[in-house]
């Protein structure tokens, strides 16, 4: 079955966790991880791999020594992408992002890439999770988040200094791509 009849099913399972009807357009990918120093990152963090569009693109771009932990919550997509992606680190909660660190004794992340739904969380667990993705990261780390509404942008103020933004129109639904920075 293809990638995309995957999701659609899957979207028509559970809308509110999976978020959109297709995988997101190559040119979404492109905006979401040009930001990223590639030479340089080896804690690598993907939040809501889906069928692993995003997770196949930075398979293509990390350092081979790096690390990829990529987190996805529907255990059958998970299982899909440990079989297409052996070298890389899976868990399903995005929730437990730090306590998954811990665990596996990796250092604080170079970057957080995300396609998580935030907006179909409640409000007060997309704060908690917009902190503690800020904790995880490494002082200069990025987080990179794909959204279809502004709604995340006051979270995202309320931590990030210096945080850019792109419109992708070639995306259904078009979507605004989140580069924030933490402090150095
Ligand atoms: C909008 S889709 C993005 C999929 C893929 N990254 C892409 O860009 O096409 C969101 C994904 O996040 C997953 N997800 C939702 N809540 C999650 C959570 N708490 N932890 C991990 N993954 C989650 C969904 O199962 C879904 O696969």
């Amino acid at each position: 079955m293809q990638n995309s009849t995957r999701f659609l099913k899957k979207f028509l399972d559970s809308p509110a966790t999976v978020g959109s009807i297709i995988p997101s357009s190559r040119m979404l990918v492109s905006a979401m991880l040009a930001p990223v120093d590639w030479v340089r990152a080896e804690t690598i963090v993907e939040l809501g791999a889906g069928t692993g569009v995003i997770t196949r693109a930075i398979e293509g771009r990390r350092r081979t020594d790096s690390t990829f932990l990529a987190f996805e919550s529907d255990s059958q997509m998970r299982r899909d992408l440990n079989r297409q992606y052996p070298d890389i680190l899976t868990e399903a909660d995005a929730f437990h992002l730090h306590e998954a660190l811990e665990r596996r004794g990796l250092p604080d992340a170079d970057c957080v890439i995300s396609g998580l739904p935030f907006a179909n969380f409640p409000r007060n667990q997309q704060a908690g999770l917009i902190t503690a993705i800020h904790d995880a990261l490494r002082p200069g780390g990025l987080f990179v988040a794909f959204q279809y509404t502004r709604q995340l942008q006051p979270y995202l103020d309320s931590v990030y200094g210096d945080i850019a933004r792109r419109l992708v129109l070639f995306n259904i639904p078009p979507a605004l791509v989140y580069i924030c920075r933490k402090e150095a």
